[in-house]
């Protein structure tokens, strides 16, 4: 039975210690992102259902079994982000965006999907995603997958593997489909439950359904990269000299699809070995996506990579950020007096860029002592009747068991010689 205090399955709670890995990965991602003129956008956590429903594809996985969807008082349905596209194309959408303009933004937030919670699958989880609308050219799918690779090798996880595919425009969807499920209705029987289904509602995703049985059956369907007419198949060789000619690796998948319907053209997914099933770090490609309330389709180019499994894959390989360390300073006070001269002291000392801590409580020496210890600071200072008469304080270095007498006036400078900061 879990216990009543533990965050809801699915979720989890992200303590300091862990927090410095974290925010590791978003300084990183701010600062590479905005070398390529990407601005940050923070869009809502939740939207009118029907941006998703429009946006993703009513026969996606997502929309039709992972939304957490609501009434709200008014009545009106509501969704938890499942994604961050949809969302942003919303609100590049109502805030105008002129014919022709380049818009380029990231995002980090927490997204939510009903999945069945596993390693590296959770109920609310977290993105970092970039997208670019306004241009056209296969170039801006390369400089996109270019800035994912050069982030990935920052964190450390360049060995991570990148697949590439096209799925082709709207044109070339109804050959494809018929090729595919005239493949597929030959091997009907032998498919699962959810597959003989799809070969009506939505043949693409037979190929990316995780049943062992299916899985082997879609390795000899016809590739996709051999279906797309003339025009996508330029597009997507164009993309892959382009690829070449910066010389970034990767391998085309001609059965790679995504989840997502939304995708038109160039798709890639970054995976790492190690981390288990889910082992996606990075799902993109090119889209168009419709928003409720405005008839044409935005197009773009983007990616999302789940921060959870971008953690789970540094662990693997033994990196990770190292927690804060202890405070430089803790102040321990003997007597009424002592603890308001400290109050004041750690305001100035804080002032000066340190981190203090201090007994706020009055409690005994050995026990304010004990939590200098505990906190890892490095050093203790203390400070009774005689230290304030004589306006000096004893600062004792926890790790060297020295003490010393400081005037009050110099500890700025000695304490930043002691903590190697001077
Ligand atoms: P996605 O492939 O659905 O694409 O998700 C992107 C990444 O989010 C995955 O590769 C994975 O790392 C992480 N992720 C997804 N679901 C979960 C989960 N339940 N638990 C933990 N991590 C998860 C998208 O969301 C698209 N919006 C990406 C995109 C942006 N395409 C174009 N622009």
């Amino acid at each position: 039975m879990a216990k009543k205090t533990e965050p809801i399955p699915g979720t989890s709670d992200i303590f300091p210690d862990e927090a410095a890995e974290w925010q590791f990965l978003e300084h990183t991602a701010h600062e590479i992102f905005q070398r390529y003129g990407y601005g940050e956008l923070r869009t809502p956590s939740m939207e009118r259902t029907a941006v998703f429903e429009k946006g993703i594809g009513g026969e996606t996985d997502v929309v039709q079994k992972e939304m957490y969807t609501f009434e709200d008082r008014g009545g009106r349905s509501l969704t938890l982000r499942p994604e961050g596209t949809a969302g942003v194309m919303r609100a590049l959408v109502n805030a105008g965006i002129a014919q022709g303009d380049e818009k380029r933004v990231f995002y980090i937030g927490p997204m939510f999907r009903g999945e069945r919670p596993a390693a590296g699958r959770k109920r609310q989880f977290h993105q970092i995603g970039v997208e670019c609308v306004g241009t056209i050219a296969p170039e801006i799918d390369v400089e996109t997958i270019e800035m994912l690779l050069r982030y990935l090798d920052t964190i450390g996880l360049g060995d991570s593997k990148l697949k590439v595919n096209s799925r082709g425009t709207i044109a070339d969807r109804p050959h494809i489909q018929e090729t595919l499920t005239a493949y597929f209705r030959d091997h009907l029987a032998d498919m699962c439950e959810d597959c003989q289904r799809r070969i009506d509602t939505n043949v693409w995703r037979i190929l990316d359904c995780k049943n062992e049985a299916c899985g082997a059956i879609v390795l000899g369907s016809p590739p996709i990269t051999d279906l797309l007419d003339a025009e996508s198949g330029d597009f997507f060789k164009r993309v892959c000299e382009r690829l070449d000619l910066l010389e970034l690796d990767y391998t085309v998948d001609p059965r790679l699809v995504r989840g997502l319907d939304y995708y038109e053209h160039t798709v890639f997914e970054v995976s790492f070995d190690g981390i288990g099933a889910q082992n996606a770090l990075v799902g993109g490609g090119r889209y168009s996506i419709q928003v409720p309330g405005s008839n044409k389709p935005v197009l773009g180019t983007g990616f999302a990579m789940g921060i959870e499994r971008l953690i789970l894959a540094r662990q693997e390989l033994g990196i990770s950020t190292s927690q804060q360390e202890g405070l430089d300073a803790y102040l321990v006070s003997i007597g009424e007096e002592a603890l308001a001269a400290n109050l004041r002291l750690a305001r100035s000392l804080r002032d000066c860029g340190l981190r203090v801590g201090m007994d706020l409580q009055a409690r005994g020496t050995k026990a304010q002592m004990r939590t200098a210890n505990k906190v890892n600071a490095t050093v203790a200072i203390i400070r009774g009747e005689d230290e304030l008469a004589r306006n000096i304080v004893n600062c004792k270095n926890l790790a060297a068991s020295e003490q010393h007498e400081i005037a009050v006036d110099e500890l700025p400078d000695k304490l930043n010689e002691i903590l190697g900061k001077a």
